[in-house]
């Protein structure tokens, strides 16, 4: 058995009799959770049970104890010099939420922030609430390969950029950017540099030190940590002079009727009871992935790209198109395709003859129906990217994704299956 195939043994979802045979190629949405994540949680449900930061008791003691642990190792798992720069929240979402909100209190109209065209909605619809206040909103572009197109970057770095948030790694295109780069550009404009880490942190090493970012998102749920949990790191400077995001307990020093006074960070932006289950299950994921290595798990799903490539290349399935780019260097384990162009339904004429479709296509959403019925398992749609699907000129993709329990064997497989639907779907060549 390979190394993979006993990673896999250690993701009881796999032993499942209800799932004999899954294929899950969906790791970019959610991925699997590995035993010890799912013991460490019950552990905590079973053995101490109760509120942080409050109880003068044994298990209380406990709990926080653990809270702040996992705390420290998460922080440490990222590079970042000390663990109170590291709060915890929701998810990526809440963590770009938070940030708009905040940094918008210093915006002024006219102000400009800097985003991509392939950024996820978490990182564009955030922006775009501060319009209304007068800020624009600018898209960087990509290339014909999908990388973010530095020409244009530079072009729309101005001194009204205040903010620049960047994903690190596509979901749709899996694209890697090359932000240490960017990082000195943003920082040399006086800009404040932030990082979608999201796609990023569960798949290769990652040091905040090193991308000099001033804030980091990234969510428990992606790699290999329960739902519910994700982290904002940022700079201590930067989160003390932060105005709270959610209001309410524990995020006080003070409360009067007369105004209220604010907790030290990180617990500033902790309003109410964390979720101090996930980030005790988040923290056994980052022992689990270290278990791993961070650079083996880079390294084998770059070898699960490139197979995919080689694999595309020698099925050669007709009308297949797929998208991002083709130097695996700069390409995470992300692989989306369509069989047949999608178009969006404003940018189809050259497609419609007389009002009818012509061309080859089967729709992304019968390709993940006909392969759920194999127990392939990929998502299909817009991957919350719209912006960059229309970019694109499709409306939607099929996206297969990996983590450290595929192989190559799955590739094989969605292959295989890709041929029958093809044929089912004789698309009449
Ligand atoms: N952001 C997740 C994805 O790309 C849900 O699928």
């Amino acid at each position: 058995m390979s190394r993979w195939e006993q990673i896999k043994q250690d993701f009881p979802i796999f032993n499942s009799s209800k799932n004999s045979d899954l294929t899950y190629l969906d790791s970019a949405a959610t991925s699997q959770k590995p035993k010890c994540v799912i013991d460490a949680v019950r552990e905590f449900y079973e053995n101490y049970n109760s509120n942080v930061h409050r109880g003068i008791y044994g298990i209380s003691e406990t709990a926080t104890d653990m809270y702040e642990k996992s705390r420290e190792n998460v922080s440490s798992f990222i590079g970042s010099s000390h663990a109170n720069q590291l709060v915890f929240l929701r998810n990526t979402t809440e963590a770009l939420n938070l940030l708009s909100y905040t940094m918008g209190r210093n915006l002024v109209s006219g102000d400009e922030i800097l985003i991509s065209i392939m950024e996820h909605h978490s990182n564009i619809v955030p922006w775009q609430f501060l319009e209304e206040k007068g800020i624009k909103v600018n898209y960087t572009d990509i290339t014909a390969d999908g990388k973010l197109d530095m020409e244009d970057f530079r072009r729309k770095l101005s001194p009204r950029t205040r903010i620049v948030s960047l994903t690190h790694v596509s979901n749709l295109l899996g694209t890697i950017n090359p932000l240490v780069d960017i990082g000195r550009m943003v920082h040399d404009n006086d800009s404040i540099f932030i990082v979608d880490g999201a796609q990023s942190t569960p798949h290769m090493k990652v040091n905040v030190q090193d991308l000099d970012c001033d804030f980091f998102a990234f969510s428990g749920h992606k790699m290999l940590g329960p739902s519910g949990i994700g982290v904002l790191y940022g700079k201590e400077d930067m989160l003390e002079s932060m105005h709270p995001f959610l209001g309410g307990g524990e995020m006080i020093r003070t409360v009067t009727t007369s105004g209220s006074t604010w907790n030290d960070v990180p617990l500033k932006f902790e309003a109410g009871t964390p979720n101090i289950e996930g980030a005790i299950g988040l923290s056994a994921a980052v022992d689990y992935l270290r278990g791993i290595g961070m650079e083996n798990v880079r390294n084998h799903e770059k070898d699960l790209i490139e197979y995919t490539l080689k694999m595309e290349e020698e099925y050669a399935i007709p009308d297949m198109v797929s998208y991002g780019p083709k130097n695996t260097d700069i390409r995470g384990g992300v692989y989306s395709f369509n069989i047949g162009e999608i178009p969006p339904m404003d940018m189809d004429e050259k497609f419609r003859e007389n009002g009818v479709m012509i061309g080859s296509s089967v729709h992304p959403h019968d390709i993940s129906t006909s392969l759920d019925a194999g127990n392939v398992a990929v998502r299909s749609g817009h991957h919350c990217a719209m912006p960059l699907n229309h970019r694109l000129g499709v409306v939607a993709t099929s996206r297969a994704s990996y983590y450290v329990y595929n192989t190559r064997e799955d590739i094989e497989k969605l292959f295989d299956q890709l041929e029958k639907i093809r044929k089912v779907y004789d698309l009449g060549r």
